[in-house]
């Protein structure tokens, strides 16, 4: 199934001559919306095949919600190692994946930091036995082959836009476009550190960094998951334009970037931009 392109009438994109389209990866599947898909998808398989699947996230992830949906339905059982405390009760994401099954351990904030080095993850297999361990946000080799499937979805646009969390939407993106098509990541954290989390994922799956991608830094508003009245007033903004309403802490944050840039008259006459939904 490939999720649907529409285009965007926005003065904002207009006056610039560019035209903006939006890829509805949020519609893909109603359990396991846009990246989320991609980056499970071909995980599926080796989690069957272990039995048990272990991940990481923050108490609000949706990452965390995703995989223990994906867990019920495609018969594996999960783990969720949550980063800090408990908080009871469970907020509602939390909720959501005991209720998918997914059993919720919790890692101090101090061990989380090294959750993927080998000390660490000998430690979680000692006390759960044996599991595939899939990375923190999804994002490993297989994920980003996933992700390498949107390119073939959006032929005909010159620039693709994705937010950057982990990174790894944006790594199988830029790989799977054509030549002359290029890709635009923003990421949604402070830090400069996210060019580095890319390469290292396409390096991880290719051998080679692949494509014609660069992630964008301005726009983090703080960073993750921090907001401000002018991000606010443009969600409420572009829900009132447009009939959709962008989530706080990806979406948002990269469709505010394309303006802001487009403003800078950093894209070329004529450009058209696709940016994809991720959730
Ligand atoms: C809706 C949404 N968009 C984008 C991202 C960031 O993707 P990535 O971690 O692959 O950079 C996430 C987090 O995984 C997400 O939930």
């Amino acid at each position: 199934m490939t999720s649907p392109v529409v285009e965007l009438a926005d003065d904002r994109a207009a006056r610039r001559g560019l035209r903006l389209f939006l890829k509805r990866d949020d519609l893909i599947h109603p359990e396991l919306p846009g990246n989320k898909w991609r980056k499970l998808k071909h995980n599926l398989e080796p989690a069957r095949a272990h039995g048990t699947l272990l991940t990481f996230g923050g108490a609000y992830s949706n990452h965390i919600r995703a995989t223990a949906a994906a867990g019920k339905l495609f018969g594996f059982a999960t783990i969720g190692v949550i980063r800090g405390e408990e908080h009871l009760p469970l907020n509602d994401s939390l909720t959501y994946a005991e209720r998918m099954g997914m059993r919720l351990a919790y890692m101090d904030r101090t061990t989380y930091r090294r959750k993927h080095e080998p000390d660490v993850v000998d430690a979680l297999r000692d006390q759960w036995g044996d599991f595939y361990l899939l990375p923190e946000g999804g994002s490993n080799a297989l994920a980003v082959q996933g992700c390498a499937e949107l390119g073939a979805e959006v032929p005909g646009f010159d620039v693709i836009c994705c937010p950057c969390g982990t990174g790894g939407t944006l790594a199988g993106l830029a790989a799977g476009l054509a030549p002359h098509q290029r890709a635009l990541g923003f990421s949604v954290l402070k830090g400069n550190f996210m060019d580095g989390e890319v390469e290292r994922l396409q390096r991880e799956t290719y051998g080679e960094r692949r494509g014609d991608w660069r992630v964008e830094g301005g726009f983090h508003f703080g960073g993750y998951a921090k907001r401000t009245p002018e991000l606010d007033a443009f969600i409420d903004d572009f829900a009132d334009r447009h009939g959709i309403v962008l989530d706080p802490i990806y979406t948002a944050k990269m469709m505010f970037g394309i303006f802001a840039l487009a403003d800078r008259g950093a894209f070329p006459n004529g450009t058209q931009i696709l940016a994809i939904i991720t959730g």
